[in-house]
């Protein structure tokens, strides 16, 4: 048996830089024909020139004609006359927090500060896109931060906020109260909790930001997925670490999935009776919320056991040694 699906996106992609950029890319766009590109680069990507050099060193390792980079810029003041630049260059702005994950120091430190660039992006309907965790207790960051969204939200009706990697009940409930807002969901958080992080041994492969959480929210993520809700859509966060800096103290937070993730959402949905809804879920609901018309590209699954490899060019992706039952036809 066969599933084709019509041109799936990753809504939320690290495809780094340099040697990594080079051994990951590729295999993004075997499954993919787009995904929204994280800024979060060693120096931020956060001027129009540097959108596009970076877009340039993807196209050198994706062929553009199959695999479409939505690019984005990293969240700071910018003036009115920046944003009119930036605006054709880039689907999306995306606003970390300063120091809540990797690479995001240059976030923002003061909310209040922030109202005048985000007005304007309204105006020029650039949709908001949120890595939403306040500096509170670590399972408590994502919940807090929804008085930012929710503030957000309500000042700013047009403009459309894209909470990134939810992994709460709180904000699965949280969303249905604006129409402005989407989400994204993440491969892991479909499958894990903190006990698979740190329940017996300690799992730097499965550690991330934000960290798993309770089987309560793991069970509303995996509810809102398998109804179909309209604007929730899928975003890896696949992103790729050197081995080195996961089989370290102070490991660094982040799981790489891209290579997994169609092959293990079909197990998914199948498994769950509702095969139907993972078109929505990788394509429908992205194109319809981002209003895009993405490459046209059938990626074909076929119904076969296979092993997932314990590395990919030197990186370790979720799932690595694990049997399943859907594989990229080639
Ligand atoms: C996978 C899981 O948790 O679902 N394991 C893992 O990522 N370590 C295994 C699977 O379902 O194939
Ligand atoms: O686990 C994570 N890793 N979460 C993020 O938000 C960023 C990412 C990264 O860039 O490594
Ligand atoms: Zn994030
Ligand atoms: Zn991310």
């Amino acid at each position: 048996m066969n599933i084709d699906i019509r041109s799936p996106l990753d809504m939320h992609l690290h495809l780094r830089e340099g040697e990594m950029l080079a051994r990951i890319a590729p295999l993004s766009s075997m499954s993919f024909a787009g995904g929204v590109i994280m800024p979060n680069l060693k120096e931020p990507v956060d001027t129009l020139e540097k959108v596009h050099g970076y877009r340039k060193a993807i196209e050198e390792q994706c062929n553009p004609d199959e695999f479409t980079p939505y690019m984005t810029a990293f969240f700071r003041c910018y003036s009115a006359a920046e944003l009119q630049a930036l605006r054709s260059a880039i689907i999306g702005i995306k606003l970390y927090p300063a120091g809540i994950t990797t690479q995001s120091e240059a976030g923002v430190s003061d909310f209040s500060g922030i109202e005048e660039t985000i007005s304007v992006m309204e105006e020029l309907q650039i949709p908001l896109l949120v890595h939403g965790e306040s500096n509170g207790f670590v399972m408590d960051r994502e919940k807090e931060f929804l008085k930012i969204y929710e503030r957000l939200a309500k000042n700013f009706p047009k403009l459309h906020i894209i909470m990134e990697h939810i992994t709460t009940a709180d904000a699965v409930e949280f969303m249905d109260k604006y129409p402005n807002i989407s989400a994204t969901v993440t491969l892991h958080h479909l499958f894990i909790t903190l006990d698979d992080v740190i329940g017996g041994l300690m799992e730097p492969d499965l550690f991330c930001k934000p960290i798993a959480k309770t089987p309560r929210d793991l069970g509303a993520l995996q509810d809102a997925v398998l109804s179909g809700h309209p604007r929730v859509m899928f975003g890896s966060d696949s992103a790729p670490h050197p081995r080195q800096k996961k089989e370290c103290c102070g490991c660094a937070a982040g799981i790489f999935s891209a290579p997994v993730a169609l092959p293990m959402l079909a197990d998914f949905f199948v498994k769950r009776g509702k095969p139907e809804l993972l078109q929505g879920f990788v394509s429908d609901i992205a194109c319809r919320r981002y209003r895009l018309t993405p490459v046209n590209r059938t990626i074909r699954l076929s119904q076969q056991s296979w092993r997932i490899p314990e590395l990919y060019n030197g990186v370790k992706p979720f799932g690595a040694g694990c049997e399943i039952g859907w594989k990229l036809a080639t």
